[in-house]
């Protein structure tokens, strides 16, 4: 049995659940693992001096255990107690010769964590511009809501910031890199263009 650990990072709105789930129904047993269920409650996450709620910090996460969780799901992927949505059909276009489970992890800050450096076969970054993201961002409600100034006060700052960071750490140079020209065919709000994507990906992963 094979197991291919995929990662799905990149800036908030920037689509990875979206194309985590539409991944899932097109590969076989595969499973999500998203990082935002690793949130700490509010009342452990940090107030700087703005009154901004620092939610878009490793601090924020309990990474520890995100960590825990994704080298239990790398041991015995079928009968993992990892909380994972799973897959339920196999796709007819996918060859099985042999069995492979897959686990995409997709989170907005994960290629920052050191431990999880380790765990990739696979690595992605989706970003996409600055306006799309804040419209987007705006569009949703989060738990507790975004107060107003957040996104430009914390949000889209942490977010060039992890990404700088992110392009500075020599273990993240290549593979990173080459998605962002990928990310370049789906930078605007068009699905048809992102569905082309998505099969870009899962050539990329069927070369596995
Ligand atoms: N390729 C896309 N084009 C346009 N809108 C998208 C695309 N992918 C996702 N969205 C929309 O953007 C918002 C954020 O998507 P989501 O997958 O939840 O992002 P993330 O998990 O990165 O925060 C949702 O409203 C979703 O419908
Ligand atoms: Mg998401």
């Amino acid at each position: 049995m094979k197991v291919l650990v995929i990662g799905l990072g990149g800036v908030t709105n920037g689509g990875k659940t979206t194309l985590a789930k539409r991944l899932r129904k097109q590969l076989p047993n595969c499973s999500i693992l998203s990082q935002d269920d690793f949130f700490k409650p509010e009342c452990e996450v940090e107030i700087d001096e703005h009154g901004f709620k620092q939610y878009d910090v490793l601090d924020a996460l309990y990474m520890e255990e995100m960590v825990t969780s994704i080298h239990s799901w790398m041991k015995n992927p079928t009968g993992s107690s990892v909380s994972t949505a799973e897959s339920k059909s196999t796709p007819v276009n996918l060859k099985s010769t042999e069995e492979v489970h897959i686990l995409i992890a997709e989170g907005f800050l994960l290629y920052n964590y050191e431990p999880l450096n380790e765990v990739w076969d696979r690595r992605y970054f989706l970003t996409i511009p600055y306006e799309e993201c804040k419209r987007r961002r705006s569009t949703r409600v989060y738990q507790p809501a975004d107060p107003p100034g957040y996104f430009d006060g914390h949000v889209w700052p942490m977010y060039l910031k992890h990404k700088r960071e992110m392009e500075e750490n020599k273990n993240n140079i290549g593979m990173v890199y080459i998605i962002f020209k990928y990310i370049k065919i789906i930078k605007s709000s068009d699905f048809c263009k992102s569905l082309y994507f998505s099969r870009i990906f899962l050539a990329f992963m069927q070369q596995c």
